[in-house]
């Protein structure tokens, strides 16, 4: 980050932070140890990206619009300082933020880092499936690293990082996000979010990682595609108002990183079993699974402890699946 994006920065923070909202021009300037001419420099700077500014005598300035697309800096101001976060790479467009971090590794590019993108032109889902990515109304972020795990530790990876960003939306907006096995976030029935894994394995280890998340924030039923009508919802449409998109940023790359962490930091899975039941939208349901063999019917009951989920059939047989697509039937 240059000099004057941090001063920007630091201006963006102190505004957010301030109890009324008000911060005094020569605070700022005291503060930066800059001139107030240098603070009104670096406030016209940030009214180009779309922030609007209140000047009150006495007072001093207050935020009076944000921008309503995603802003780096303003990202950047809400997120929670950490030493060892990620580097993060905010794009204004890309085909899809998977294929870049996945580019990024492979030129040697170093990590973790994080691409954000305001949009995407060719964002994917899995099977080949078409992710829905329009401008400044979701959000699209793709993580990219060269763990040290063994790959056979990857199998619970998609889903604890779902159960970890659920819990983090549970803990900071108290919504109750469920996850639907294999990699779906779901509420009321409807997809709010997709995850997309991808990963390079030599020689028995794992090179490179990416997973790829795309959260519904602030999409409305009448702007969806026709065929996700009535199946895809956002969080604007579970809280009943419009998100602040990059708040919502700065909450999922937290949530991200820290599950990341943990994920690296040891054995994880006593704590994902202890906390799977409690996200696990298809459990004692009957499903529809979709499977090389054909159609498979019965009831989801948990994971196995490979993350493979466990279907009870009619006839009282057990199957397992360790990938696929899968419906609820409603009875
Ligand atoms: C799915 O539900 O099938 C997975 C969807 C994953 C979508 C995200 S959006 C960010 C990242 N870039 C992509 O092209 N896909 C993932």
């Amino acid at each position: 980050m240059s000099h004057s994006e941090d001063h920007s920065l630091i201006i963006l923070k102190a505004l957010l932070e301030a109890k009324d909202g008000f911060v005094s021009g020569n605070a700022l300037a005291e503060q930066l140890g800059v001139s107030r001419v240098s603070v009104w420099g670096r406030m016209e700077q940030l009214r180009s990206q779309g922030f609007e500014f209140e000047a009150i005598r006495r007072k001093g300035y207050r935020i009076s619009k944000k921008p309503d697309s995603l802003n780096a800096l303003l990202t950047r101001a809400y997120l929670k300082e950490s030493e060892d976060s990620p580097e993060l790479l905010f794009l204004a467009t890309i085909d899809s933020t998977n294929d870049h971090a996945s580019r990024l590794l492979a030129n040697d590019y170093e990590a973790p880092f994080l691409v954000i993108s305001n949009q995407q032109t060719l964002g994917r889902g899995r099977m080949g499936r078409t992710w829905h990515s329009p401008p400044s109304s979701n959000l699209y972020m793709s993580f990219g690293s060269r763990p040290y795990v063994q790959p056979n530790r990857m199998q619970l990876f998609t889903l604890w990082m779902g159960v970890y960003v659920a819990r983090h939306l549970w803990d900071k907006l108290g919504m109750m996000v469920g996850v639907k096995w294999p990699n779906d976030l779901f509420f009321d029935g409807k997809k709010l979010g997709g995850m997309l894994t991808e990963a390079r394995v030599d020689a028995d280890s794992l090179r490179e990682l990416v997973f790829g998340i795309g959260l519904n924030v602030n999409q409305t039923q009448h702007d969806w595609p026709k065929e996700l009508k009535g199946s895809a919802t956002s969080l604007r449409e579970l809280c009943g108002e419009e998100q602040d998109l990059n708040k919502t940023a700065a909450l999922l790359i937290e949530a991200i990183y820290n599950g990341y962490q943990a994920f690296l930091a040891g054995n994880i899975r006593s704590t994902f079993e202890d906390m799977w039941p409690e996200f696990d939208i298809l459990k004692g349901q009957l499903i529809e699974a979709e499977t090389r063999n054909g159609n498979l019917q019965g009831i989801a009951s948990g994971l196995d402890n490979r993350g493979s989920l466990i279907l009870k059939t009619e006839e009282g047989t057990i199957t397992t699946l360790n990938s696929g697509e899968v419906h609820i039937k409603h009875r």
